[in-house]
This record gives C-alpha cells, structure tokens and sequence, in this order.
C-alpha cells in the first residue's frame, strides 16, 4: 500500500531542494495518488486533467495543480525515461521547475489545519495520533490498525512506557510518543479521549486535553505535520460533531499559540466524520 503525503499536511522540509538528487524528486513527484486526485482513477483521467491545464503557465497554477502536474510529468517520465543520451533531460528539468514552484508556495502557505478523508496509517506525516487506552497495549479500531500497520516493535515500545500506576501508562487526556517503525509516519502519539458518559463528566476537556497533549509531544520534537483519527468517536461513543468541534477549537487554539507544528490534518475515516469535522472547521471560520 503506497504512502500518502495529502497536500494540506505538506510542509517545507518534505519538498526537495535544488540540490536534491533526481530520485528524491521521483519519490516526491509519487506521494501524491495522482489518479486519486483527479477523480478518474485512471491514466485517461489523468491525462484529461492534465491537457485542461495548458496552456496556463505552471507559475498561474495552485499547489493541488502543480502537484497533479508533477505526478503527471514524473510518469511520463518512467514511461518514455530521459531525453535522448547525450541531450538534456528535459522533463526532469520541468519536475525540478515545478518542485521549486511547490515549495515556495508551501513555504508560504504557513500553518493550518484541514481535514483528511482516509486511512491514517497510509499518511506520510511526521506523526501521526493513535485513538489509545490508558494500558497502550493496543485494541480494535484505529488502535489496532495502527498496530498491524507498526509491526511488533510498536508492541514492544508501547510496553517500555513505564506505568504511572498499574495498568495505566497513558492516563486519559495524556500522551505519549513512540517511533512508527513500519508506519510511514516516523512517530506514533498515543492519546487517551474520554468514554462518552452523556456530556456531564467532564468529556469535552478531557477530549480537549487529549488533543492539546498530543500536539505538546509534537511540538517539543520540532515535528511539522500531525495527523489525527476522530478520538473517542468510536468505542468510546463520543457523538462525532460535539467531538469535531472540541478538536478543531482545540487544535485552532494551540496552533494560534505554537511555532509547531505547521499542519495538521483531522483524518475522516467514513463520511459522517468527514461531514462532521467539514462543519466544524467551516463554523468555526465563520465566528
Ligand atoms: N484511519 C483513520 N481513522 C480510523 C481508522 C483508520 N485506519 N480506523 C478507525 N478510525 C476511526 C473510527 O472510524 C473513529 O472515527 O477512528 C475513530 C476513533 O475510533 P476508535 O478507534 O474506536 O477509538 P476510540 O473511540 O477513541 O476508542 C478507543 O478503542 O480501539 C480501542 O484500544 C482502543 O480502547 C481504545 C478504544
């Protein structure tokens, strides 16, 4: 299963420089789902998409564009490899021009936050959150996604993490950091939400308190993109749209507070999640 790195988690340090050798830009070029990205799936779809472009100058295009665009060329250019021996390599030329164009407008584009529709573990983000419980021994759901996806040496770290009292090594509204090992993510950051008890125990903050932790261990590791699965919305029964709310609040908050991270995405793994957090991160743009 290919990794993923969704344009709204892309961030300065992922794009290559002008120095970068040509492999890193092919490996750049192929963290986008190009196919996915224009909605056809298809070579046809693509190609489609990629002649309705012309003959706008790749300066005039936005960031999904020029990534759609790099796709593309990186394509043809394992297809029909580089130019003749002997004569300049003219579409890996055109990949560097447009790699350069992606990071100036990341580089600009600074911090925010945006919604995902997918399965986290794909994402080849710098961390990204597991919905745990306090034993962080793992379970169903995204937890045990994020397991199977990790491999054993997940298991293992997530034991190394010293109880704070027996049977309770991450305490809800508390997180703890681990490596990803076979994720594509480098860091796991395992958080606790609540156990919806019908909104009058004290869940909002305790979820709220969940996300905060999760982006303090982010940011005291300089990480530059976070994603997150809908905490407690799950097992736990939060109902999806209170829970949305409180992440986009909380995550708005910290960001507007913290250098770091740059991006974080609030990953949907079905629609009413992605529609619930879609209105939350709209409501709150509103107020
Ligand atoms: N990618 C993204 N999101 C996912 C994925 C995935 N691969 N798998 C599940 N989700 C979503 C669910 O659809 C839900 O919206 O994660 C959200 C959180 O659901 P749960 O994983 O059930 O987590 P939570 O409700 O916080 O309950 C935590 O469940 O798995 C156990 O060990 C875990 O005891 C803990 C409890």
């Amino acid at each position: 299963m290919t990794s993923l790195l969704p344009t709204s988690a892309l961030t300065p340090s992922r794009v290559p420089g002008e120095d970068a050798p040509d492999a890193e830009v092919i490996r750049f070029a192929q963290t986008l789902d190009g196919y996915a990205a224009v909605g056809g799936g298809d070579v046809a779809a693509l190609g489609r998409y990629v002649q309705a472009l012309d003959p706008a100058p790749p300066e005039a295009l936005g960031l999904d564009d020029l990534r759609i665009l790099l796709f593309a060329r990186q394509r043809a250019h394992s297809h029909q490899g580089g130019g003749w021996p002997g004569e300049p390599d003219r579409v890996m030329q055109e990949m560097r021009r447009l790699t350069a164009l992606i990071r100036t407008r990341v580089e600009e584009r600074g911090q925010g936050v945006a919604v995902w529709r997918g399965d986290l573990t794909r994402l080849d983000v710098d961390a990204i959150v597991n919905a745990a419980n306090e034993r962080m021994l793992g379970g169903g759901g995204v937890d045990g996604a994020i397991h199977r996806a990790a491999g054993p040496e997940l298991l293992a770290a997530c034991r190394a993490v010293p109880e704070v009292r027996p049977g309770v090594r991450c305490p809800t509204g508390e997180a703890r950091l681990t490596p990803g090992f076979d994720l594509p993510a480098r860091f796991v950051i395992h958080t606790v939400g609540p156990v919806w008890r019908g909104g009058a125990a004290g869940e909002p903050a305790q979820l709220a308190s969940a996300y905060r932790a999760a982006l303090t261990r982010a940011a005291e590791h300089d990480l530059e993109s976070v994603a997150f699965p809908a905490i407690s919305t799950g097992v736990y029964g939060y109902p999806p749209a209170d829970a949305a709310r409180v992440a986009v609040v909380t995550v708005r908050a910290v960001l507007a507070e913290r250098e770091r991270p740059l991006r974080v995405l609030l990953v949907a793994y079905d629609a009413q999640a992605e529609e619930a957090l879609e209105h939350a991160l709209a409501e709150g743009e509103e107020s």
